[in-house]
């Protein structure tokens, strides 16, 4: 027996010497995880959540804020209809300009729309849902409240005078990446669009008396208007006063005027007092501008009807702006 077990002893010896001696590290990790496991989990919980955390609600936020503050936003379009004194129809095509590889969805937001330094904006708009993209398309159409018609005065005339218009749209909107959460971001671009230039290159011609007159209206002549911008802008039945240096020789009238982006050729009349413009050139021995039969007039805005309405954002817009045109009286009777 006790060879037996001395035998038995002998050949466990080397193995149980060999494992309190020199265990593989292997096995020694293998035994470790065996044990400890669930540390581990929750350690790899821990610090993947403390990695990741961070990147869902601090980095990835602020990569999407960081996006949106690259990219850019150009209005390609923007039609102004069916005006009244209170709203309008704004039918618009911005463009977003976006160099990302980022290409979240954009949750429709409501927008603010301001001239930039003005203290109120002149409206809000809904931008609808986009998927963030280079070169996409966002088209708006809907009617407008002038939440502040004094604002859109003032951009009106920014408008008619300027030679660049610069817009500011703001909003908070949603944004999501794929399967991430929803961020709120906050979008502030400034736009630049083309102004009217106070309407530089208008002019009249052709100009002819009617015989007989027409509800008072005895000239009649072409005018020409080049609008540089990418707006069309209905304006209604426009009055201009017509001066001649400082005294009113009467009023101009074009009606329906729908200034369309590029060259407007439109019919325009006239009610002047006869008596008052052929004095300037007749008789001509005498007359201050008897010896071309051209006499400089200054013509400034009146109002701007639509539909029996004025427009006082449209009136004042006109009124801001002096045109001068040089008439051919003589060649005109
Ligand atoms: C985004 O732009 C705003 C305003 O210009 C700035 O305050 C903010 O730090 C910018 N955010 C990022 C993440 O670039
Ligand atoms: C869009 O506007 C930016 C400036 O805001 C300008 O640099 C860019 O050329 C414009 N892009 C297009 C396609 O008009
Ligand atoms: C335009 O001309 C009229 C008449 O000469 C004058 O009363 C008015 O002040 C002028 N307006 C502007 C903006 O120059
Ligand atoms: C507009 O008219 C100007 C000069 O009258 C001309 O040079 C220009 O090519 C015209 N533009 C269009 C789009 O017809
Ligand atoms: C506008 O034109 C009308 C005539 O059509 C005239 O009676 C009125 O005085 C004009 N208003 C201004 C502000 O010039
Ligand atoms: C402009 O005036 C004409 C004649 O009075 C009228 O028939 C037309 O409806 C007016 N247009 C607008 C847009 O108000």
């Amino acid at each position: 027996m006790s060879t037996d077990k001395g035998e038995v002893t002998a050949m466990e010896f080397p193995t149980g010497s060999s494992m309190t001696a020199k265990p593989s590290f292997g096995a020694r990790m293998k035994a470790h995880f065996k044990k400890w496991w669930w540390v581990h989990l929750i350690v790899f919980i821990v610090v993947f959540l403390v990695i990741l955390l961070p990147v869902i609600f601090v980095g990835y936020p602020n990569i999407a804020q960081s996006q949106v503050n690259d990219s850019t936003l150009n209005i390609t379009s923007m039609v102004i209809d069916d005006p009244t004194p209170k709203s309008f129809r704004l039918i618009q095509t911005q463009v977003l300009g976006s160099q990302s590889s980022f290409h979240p969805k954009i949750y429709s937001f409501l927008a603010s729309v301001s001239l930039v330094g003005a203290a109120h904006a002149f409206t809000s708009v809904q931008v609808p849902e986009t998927t963030s993209r280079d070169g996409v398309k966002i088209n708006l159409d809907q009617t407008v409240d002038l939440s502040n018609a004094n604002a859109f005065g003032d951009f009106a005339k920014a408008v008619m005078l300027q030679k660049d218009v610069e817009l500011e749209i703001s909003g908070k909107p949603e944004l999501q990446q794929g399967s991430l959460p929803k961020t709120t971001v906050n979008y502030d671009k400034t736009v630049t669009m083309k102004g009217l230039n106070k309407l530089d290159g208008f002019n009249v011609y052709d100009v002819h008396t009617m015989n007989p007159p027409k509800n008072g209206h005895n000239l009649r002549g072409t005018v020409y208007i080049p609008n540089p911008t990418v707006m069309t802008i209905t304006m209604g039945n426009v009055t201009l006063n017509l001066y001649q240096d400082g005294t009113l020789m009467g009023y101009s009238y074009i009606n329906d005027l729908i200034l369309k982006p590029g060259n407007n050729t439109l019919e325009m009349t006239a009610e002047v007092n006869y008596a008052k413009v052929l004095g300037l050139v007749l008789p001509s021995s005498t007359a201050k501008y008897g010896k071309t039969g051209i006499a400089p007039f200054t013509i400034t805005g009146n109002s701007s009807v639509y539909n029996g309405q004025e427009l006082p954002y449209f009136s004042n817009a006109l009124a801001a702006n002096n045109l001068t045109v040089d008439l051919n009286i003589l060649a005109a009777i």
